[in-house]
């Protein structure tokens, strides 16, 4: 299972991506993890201890290992030569941090890999790396994204089975939501699905309903607004580990099964 999870900021892609990656684990799955978010946040929800997730350097700033995978020669930013096929098949063994459940976090960083991203080593890297997770590995991954599905680029996602677009009630989020549609087509993910997040009432089940359902978008499931999983953010803590059991993590645990249940269709 080859899952992204994408949306406008501050929606809830990281506890819903978290959540998610911690269930599969507990049916006993094992999952990588991957943060490709430029603020990776992806440890707090997965219920990696701070002191852990401090130590860690994303692969795109990780410069001895940009030096070491992409054979930089040449000098000033014009001249830089660098490979354009680097090993990436051994970088989760060899910087993915263990996790509870099954689950390793591998902290990828982010460059705009779109049409008009930069032709750089970290963009490269990143590039050959997804590549690589998609099409070369067997490893089951769910990957958190900050809101561009840029960052997936073009070619790379050829093979991943399901881009997962997390919605809250407003205008904006759902406005994105025909925008990523459309760049999720273009970059060839096998499916969309939507999750709505943070709903409070009746009303706003209705306002992202109609939405997602305008789109041609199948919804997996509603999050309601959940008290505990705010209160495991200023904790520092997982939400799973606050409290499995709370309205938000139920919704989850049913939005995972749906997921579960429609790739074995
Ligand atoms: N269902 C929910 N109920 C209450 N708070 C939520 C819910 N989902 C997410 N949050 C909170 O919203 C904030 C943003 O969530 P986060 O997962 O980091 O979003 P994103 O990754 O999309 O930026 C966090 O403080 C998180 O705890
Ligand atoms: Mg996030």
């Amino acid at each position: 299972m080859k899952i992204a999870v994408a949306g406008k900021g501050g929606v809830g892609k990281t506890t819903v991506a978290g959540t998610i990656a911690r269930l599969l684990g507990q049916d006993g799955l094992s999952i990588l993890a991957v943060d490709a978010d430029p603020s990776y946040t992806l440890w707090s929800a997965l219920g990696i201890p701070a002191e852990q997730a401090e130590k860690i350097v994303p692969l795109t700033e990780n410069e001895d290992l940009l030096k070491e995978r992409m054979e930089i020669s040449g000098a000033g930013s014009y001249k830089e030569v660098f490979k354009l096929n680097p090993r990436v098949d051994d970088l989760s063994g060899l910087f993915a941090v263990e996790g509870p459940d099954n689950v390793s976090l591998l902290v990828a960083g982010t460059v705009e890999l779109g049409g008009s991203g930069c032709m750089c080593p970290s963009a490269t890297l990143l590039k050959a790396l997804m590549r690589f997770l998609v099409l070369g590995s067997d490893e089951a991954f769910v990957m958190d994204m900050d809101a561009g599905v840029e960052n997936l680029g073009r070619g790379t996602t050829t093979g991943m089975d399901a881009l997962i677009v997390v919605a809250e009630p407003g205008r904006r989020s759902l406005a994105i939501l025909s925008k990523i549609k459309q760049l999720a087509l273009d970059i060839n993910v096998g499916r969309i699905l939507a999750v709505g997040n943070k709903v409070a009432d009746p009303e706003d089940e209705e306002m992202i309903r109609k939405r997602v359902e305008s789109e041609g978008i199948p919804l997996l499931g509603m999050v309601p607004l959940d008290e505990s999983i705010k209160a495991a953010d200023r904790k520092g803590m997982a939400p799973i580990d606050l409290d499995a059991d709370s309205p938000g993590m139920v919704a989850i645990r049913e939005i995972k099964q749906r997921l579960v249940d429609e790739f074995r269709e």
